[in-house]
């Protein structure tokens, strides 16, 4: 399942997070790439060592917390290694699949994401393309907007011709490993939540939510 969440951030987070980041604190992206991947990866990510960079995850790891949207879709048991990309142009990020383990191994990546830090209007290509078996999804989101899509699958980032492209990507290991799973689930979620808000806690919503309840009892890990 792919899900987009339009304004994650308002402006005025999106200000906080896109106002300290310098261009000289970015580095070469190939150190946190697989041994693969770097091949294809040409891109520049903010350095661990700009004094800011963990109060801005901080703050991205907090929002994507709080909404409920996203805590539906992903039942995450932990967002980790966020990083924030600058692609100015001529960088690309050719076809990969992202690792299943990061952070030394301990922790599994099921779920990817990409937080649109600026404007599609600030550069031309640039696009996230998720390569399906019949089709390519091709994604520019407006800024403040979260595209969330299996790790499992292989995508790519398309050159940037012109511009800058700023985004936050990160991982997420979700309490639900199997994304067909998570999509039931996510759908009985909002299934039941729509008769609540119609109709409150009748006795459809109740057997919903018993379902609901009783899958996540039987398919988290
Ligand atoms: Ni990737």
């Amino acid at each position: 399942m792919l899900l987009s969440i339009p304004n994650l951030l308002s402006s005025e987070e999106l200000d906080t997070i896109v106002t300290p980041l310098k261009p000289e604190d970015f580095i070469d992206g190939k150190k946190t790439a697989g041994w693969a991947a770097k091949q294809v990866k040409q891109n520049t990510q903010l350095s661990t060592k700009a004094e800011y960079a963990q109060d801005i995850k901080e703050k991205i790891k907090v929002t994507l917390k709080d909404n409920l949207t996203f805590q539906s879709a992903v039942k995450p048991k932990a967002i980790h290694s966020i990083l924030i990309s600058r692609y100015e142009a001529g960088m690309s990020y050719g076809a990969h699949v992202d690792n299943a383990l990061m952070s030394g191994d301990s922790l599994r990546a099921d779920v990817s994401l990409t937080l649109f830090l600026n404007s599609p209007s600030d550069y031309e290509g640039g696009e996230l393309v998720i390569e399906e078996v019949s089709q390519n999804r091709l994604i520019k989101l407006e800024a403040g907007s979260v595209i969330i899509y299996p790790s499992s699958t292989l995508h790519r980032i398309n050159p940037v011709k012109s511009g800058v492209r700023l985004v936050a990507v990160a991982w997420v290991q979700s309490l639900v490993r199997d994304p067909a799973k998570r999509e039931i689930l996510f759908d009985l979620d909002q299934a039941r939540r729509s008769i609540f808000a119609k109709d409150g806690k009748n006795t459809e919503f109740n057997w919903i939510t018993k379902s609901y309840t009783n899958l996540l009892r039987r398919w988290t890990d």
